[in-house]
């Protein structure tokens, strides 16, 4: 049951998804999308718009009837989650949405897959390393990671996961930006999983990089960006 009517902007898939294009989304990715904006405020926005799209995503996740009984001595029937939920983070930059995962499922168990895209922009990436809970197989998985963009990284934890037991209608990739080419090809190879995103953009340029996008998320998050001028606080450059 979704209280919110998210958009389906791909008609040839509709298991791709992104969330409602309120003035507040738009205006909180337009934070996000300026290179002018500091580290401290794009943290801030990023984890605000993680906790959206985690409400967002719950609600394309398998729901059960449920009947309870109210204070007032009415039955009431209504919905509770199908499976048990698991995070599975795409190390580095997924695991800046598991905070925003926590804030929603605060037992939630986390998994995580190391993956890394080369950056010289063939597109590709490789796996070197994955940890998940062992029941792995009977959950529903949350697959986080902000940036899909050719697709080679998802697909590649996607992978990991199905070979884990994992079924791919049980996974949920939820992401920040997708590009139209990272959508199309993670769904031709695995047309069962959904993906939900805040934003989708126009295309991928030479180097794979989104457009209009928002540059390297993990550099800009986790200030690893070498052409960063921006002074630290005394508190937080230690
Ligand atoms: C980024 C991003 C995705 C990947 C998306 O990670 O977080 O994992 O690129 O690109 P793709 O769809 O073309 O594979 P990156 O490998 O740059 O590592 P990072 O998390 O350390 O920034
Ligand atoms: N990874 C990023 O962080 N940004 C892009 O635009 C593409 C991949």
């Amino acid at each position: 049951m979704s209280t919110t009517k998210s958009v389906a902007p791909l008609p040839e898939f509709p298991q791709f998804t992104i969330v409602p294009q309120t003035p507040q989304i738009i205006a909180l990715m337009t934070i996000m999308r300026d290179r002018k904006t500091s580290r401290g405020d794009f943290v801030f926005y990023a984890d605000r718009l993680f906790r959206l799209l985690m409400e967002e995503g719950l609600s394309h996740l398998p729901f059960t009837k449920k009947v309870i009984t109210t204070p007032t001595n009415v039955a009431y029937e209504g919905l509770e989650f199908g499976s048990q939920l698991c995070g599975v983070s795409i190390i580095r930059a997924g695991e800046s949405m598991e905070n925003a995962l926590r804030q929603i499922a605060p037992h939630v168990r986390i998994g995580k897959i190391l993956i890394q895209r080369k950056e010289d922009g063939s597109g590709t990436s490789q796996h070197y390393y994955t940890k998940v809970p062992k029941d792995i197989a009977s959950r529903t998985v949350l697959l986080l990671d902000p940036m899909l963009a050719t697709g080679g990284s998802v697909c590649c934890a996607i992978s990991e996961l199905l070979k884990l037991g994992v079924p791919e209608d049980r996974i949920l990739f939820l992401n920040m930006i997708a590009a139209p080419e990272g959508v199309k090809n993670v769904l031709t190879k695995h047309p069962k999983i959904k993906i939900v995103s805040i934003a989708l953009d126009d295309c991928l340029n030479d180097q794979k990089y989104i457009l209009p996008g928002i540059g390297d998320f993990g550099d800009r998050y986790f200030g690893t960006d070498v052409t960063s001028d921006e002074p630290e606080s005394s508190t937080a450059s230690s």
